[in-house]
């Protein structure tokens, strides 16, 4: 048994240095499903900005509006694509064949896109597209090397370059339509949408515990005063008397 368990420690001990990769360190992200602003402003920037490329096939137009307080007219008239009606999920219209032979790579659902690699890492992915003549779209990324995406953020956040040739850090070679503050913000925003449309169920977990938990304080109410009047009858004895 135990070498059969250094023998599986050992078979799975490459995938682990895979893993381990040139790990980039990744910026700090802390999702808040409570921020509606945050979230409605992430949904508007995945839809003209992502859409193009990626589906969130999960995600249903009409389950953002409820969940992020949006007004369903609103969310038709500005959001939801070509001819999908307000109930039907964010679906694209390019076809994987075509993507892969335009891209090398399909741009994959990104529906769980943020649970499979983690907020902090998408955020950190937007923030890493770098000038490189040699890939076919003239950009790197840092998070992903040799991606397949174009630099799509290039409008909003400028032009980034290598300081150095080991690129250990990125510098702003040419000014984007955004200061890097307001880029950090409308990323933060896009990645907060992700990160709820890889769960849109926790914003309801959330409201059921709270509902579950006045519910335990109501019951523990109850359940006290009828302990007390149980032994009111023990302590003065009339519960002997009547049995
Ligand atoms: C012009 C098409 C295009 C647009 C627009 C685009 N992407 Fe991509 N994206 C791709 C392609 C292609 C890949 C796959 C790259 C690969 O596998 O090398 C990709 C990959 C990704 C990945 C990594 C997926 C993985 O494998 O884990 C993320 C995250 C991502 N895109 C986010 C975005 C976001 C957010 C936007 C909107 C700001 C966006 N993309 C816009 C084409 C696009």
């Amino acid at each position: 048994m135990k070498k059969q368990f250094i023998a599986l420690l050992i078979a799975l001990m490459p995938m682990a240095v895979m893993a381990a990769g040139a790990k980039v360190p990744l910026l700090p992200f802390e999702t808040n499903l409570e921020d509606k602003a945050s979230l409605q402003n992430g949904m508007k920037l995945f839809v003209e900005n992502c859409m193009g490329c990626h589906s969130a096939k999960y995600q249903r137009y009409e389950r953002a509006a409820d969940d992020l307080e949006m007004d369903k007219d609103f969310v038709l008239k500005n959001l939801v694509r070509g001819d999908s009606k307000i109930g039907d999920q964010m679906t694209i219209a390019m076809s994987t064949a075509n993507a892969t032979s335009w891209f090398g790579a399909p741009p994959p659902d990104l529906s769980l896109e943020a649970r499979l690699r983690g907020p902090a890492w998408v955020y950190t992915f937007l923030h890493s597209f770098y000038v490189d003549p040699e890939r076919p779209w003239g950009v790197n990324n840092k998070v992903f090397a040799d991606v397949g995406m174009p630099n799509v953020l290039e409008g909003m956040q400028g032009v980034q370059a290598c300081k150095d040739e080991h690129c250990a850090e990125l510098e702003l070679v040419k000014a984007g339509s955004m200061t890097p503050a307001e880029f950090d913000t409308a990323m933060y925003d896009l990645t907060n949408f992700l990160a709820y449309v890889g769960e849109p169920s926790k914003m309801v977990s959330g409201k059921i515990g709270i509902k579950v938990l006045i519910f335990l304080a109501i019951l523990f109410v109850f359940a006290y005063l009828l302990k007390k009047e149980y032994w009111k009858d023990v302590k003065s004895g009339s519960w002997r008397e009547k049995h």
